[in-house]
């Protein structure tokens, strides 16, 4: 395929490779691959902080289930993660990552702008919470591939695992909000905030 430029210098400063960084020497593609999974592991260290969050602002049970099962996958993932490093002979490190700071953000103001005790903050912490997953879906999905392009296939395996961990979490959030948040919530007014009783739902 053609690219739109060349340089035969790209990838190279004053003759030496731009992209080593003392360890072991990465190709450009390399490099980015590694940027990557430095992104995702800040991206799920922060992730656990806030899903702690999430957790203890839900309304209903099943959403704190939810959040509560996808914290300890979390936990799991960043394990996980700490392998990929390790067999592409680098050790774990996390680089700050912009996109999931303000994803996170986004969901603290959800929780700071909408009543305790509501499906409403249900409903907006579902769609908080899927705008994370899907996130991690697009970065998980191009390592996946990158790792295969790469041939590192044991990384590329460990990688899907996690993919498909955030498909899954990704589904459940959907059937939560289908089958009775987003309903309950709509039914809600400005009085039945504070006395709503969770008991009575269909949960
Ligand atoms: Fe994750």
């Amino acid at each position: 395929m053609a690219t739109k430029t060349a340089s035969s210098t790209a990838g190279q400063t004053n003759g030496k490779t731009a992209y080593s960084n003392g360890q072991n020497k990465e190709n450009p593609l390399e490099k980015f691959f590694h940027d990557q999974l430095k992104d995702m592991y800040y991206a799920e260290q922060q992730l656990l902080k806030a899903l702690n969050e999430m957790k203890s602002a839900s309304t209903t049970e099943e959403l704190e289930d939810a959040f509560d099962e996808h914290l300890k996958q979390t936990e799991r993932q960043v394990k996980r993660l700490e392998k990929v490093f390790s067999i592409i002979g680098q050790k774990p490190e996390g680089k700050k990552c912009e996109a999931m700071d303000g994803l996170i953000k986004e969901g603290k103001t959800i929780i700071s702008e909408t009543k305790e005790g509501t499906m409403t903050r249900d409903a907006a912490l579902i769609i908080a919470a899927q705008k994370i997953e899907h996130y991690e879906i697009a970065t998980y999905g191009g390592l996946v591939a990158l790792a295969l392009t790469l041939g590192k296939h044991r990384a590329a395996e460990l990688l899907d695992k996690t993919l498909q961990e955030e498909h899954d979490t990704d589904d459940k959030l959907t059937d939560i909000a289908e089958s009775c948040v987003n309903f309950e919530a709509e039914e809600e007014d400005e009085k039945s905030e504070h006395s709503m009783d969770t008991s009575s739902s269909n949960f």
